[in-house]
């Protein structure tokens, strides 16, 4: 059943796509009607090309929005106990000049932004709240493993064709002899890859009193969160590349011959991290001064080196738990209040 996505409160507040090296944080709140394609004009910080998309592709732009929060919120999920923890999108002002340009954090964002514009377009379409889109039912017949296709498969293309759209446009714009645009759109794509080489089956049982005579079973997406590791593995693992003539072409090749080829599934980055050590608004670093660290972990979330060698600060502060707890019958839990206090370690 199909309906129409509604796109009459539209609130393209915040995008998290990667234009060029400039992220769009904090749109204002558009209260405007966005079917009137003219809103997309109003978008602040939209390159040209994506103001034709937005005009063009109206009712999903809701859906490349939740993509851009997605993002976010995996983003800051997978980084929450770095140095580095994501929380960058404190206005536009702060894009300036990012001390992430061209770096394996740079990587990251590129990735699971335009991972999250195919995904959250790619649900839209299997909820049937698009008209351009909808399942694959293409998939049919039986498989080699005995079951039987059927139902509702995601089908990708039109995700991933919009996110290419969307977010690799403004990198092509500025000409594939751009390093730092050869560094994006391989991410873009390498995040996108993510989804596509980690599809699933689902499948359900029919028959008497669920005997499974039959199976059917469909294709769906990786849940995100699934996607978020695998991009952090290849944060971990990224290589670091340089660009080299090769011909007419530019091609970003391992800086060292000891690094083995990366594939399109791997992150690529052109320029060290600093180390987000100190606060520099100016190149928005937050600095890790006042946040909270682990004592006893040697790990990047350990006081050592999340504070720098700066060292921490101790605190008292009190937990609430759920203890004591009891099972009645039938059928609750019932359990007490427990405060007890805890140490807290913010860094110097
Ligand atoms: C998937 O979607 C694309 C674009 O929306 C469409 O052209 C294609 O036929 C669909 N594929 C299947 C197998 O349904
Ligand atoms: C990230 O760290 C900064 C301080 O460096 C803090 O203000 C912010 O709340 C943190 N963000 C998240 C999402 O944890
Ligand atoms: C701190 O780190 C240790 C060792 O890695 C771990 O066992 C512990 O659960 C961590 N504590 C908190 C509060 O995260």
């Amino acid at each position: 059943q199909r309906h129409r996505g509604c796109l009459c409160s539209a609130n393209l507040g915040e995008f998290f796509i990667p234009r060029g090296d400039v992220y769009l944080a904090k749109q204002p709140p558009l209260t405007g009607a966005l079917r009137d394609s003219s809103a997309c004009e109003g978008l602040k910080g939209l390159a040209e090309e994506q103001v034709w998309i937005c005009q063009r592709q109206a009712e999903a732009m809701d859906s490349v929005k939740r993509g851009a929060e997605l993002a976010i919120e995996e983003c800051q999920h997978q980084f929450h106990n770095r140095r580095w923890n994501c929380s960058i999108l404190q206005g536009l002002q702060v894009f300036g000049k990012v001390a992430i340009q061209g770096t394996r954090e740079s990587a990251f964002i590129h990735a699971i932004s335009s991972a999250g514009v195919a995904f959250a377009v790619t649900r839209a379409c299997s909820r049937g709240e698009l008209e351009k889109c909808g399942c694959d039912h293409k998939i049919r017949g039986v498989s080699p493993e005995g079951f039987q296709w059927s139902g509702c498969s995601d089908n990708l293309s039109y995700g991933i064709a919009l996110s290419q759209a969307f977010v690799d446009n403004p990198e092509r714009s500025r000409g594939v002899s751009s390093s730092r645009a050869l560094m994006n759109l391989h991410n873009n794509e390498a995040g996108r890859k993510a989804i596509l080489s980690h599809m699933k089956v689902e499948c359900k049982c029919h028959g008497v009193s669920g005997s499974c005579e039959v199976r059917t079973c469909w294709k769906v997406m990786p849940p995100f969160r699934k996607v978020g590791n695998i991009l952090k593995e290849k944060f971990e693992g990224a290589t670091e590349v340089h660009p080299k003539r090769v011909g007419s072409r530019k091609l970003l090749v391992p800086k060292s011959t000891r690094f083995k080829p990366y594939t399109a599934h791997d992150l690529v980055y052109l320029v060290a991290s600093p180390d987000f050590c100190d606060q520099n608004p100016r190149r928005g670093v937050f600095g890790t001064s006042g946040r909270q660290c682990n004592r006893t972990s040697h790990a990047m979330d350990g006081c050592e080196l999340l504070c720098c060698g700066r060292g921490f600060r101790t605190t008292q502060g009190e937990v609430v738990e759920r203890c004591s707890c009891k099972f009645r019958w039938c059928c609750s839990v019932k359990c007490k209040q427990c405060r007890h206090l805890v140490e807290i370690h913010t860094c110097r």
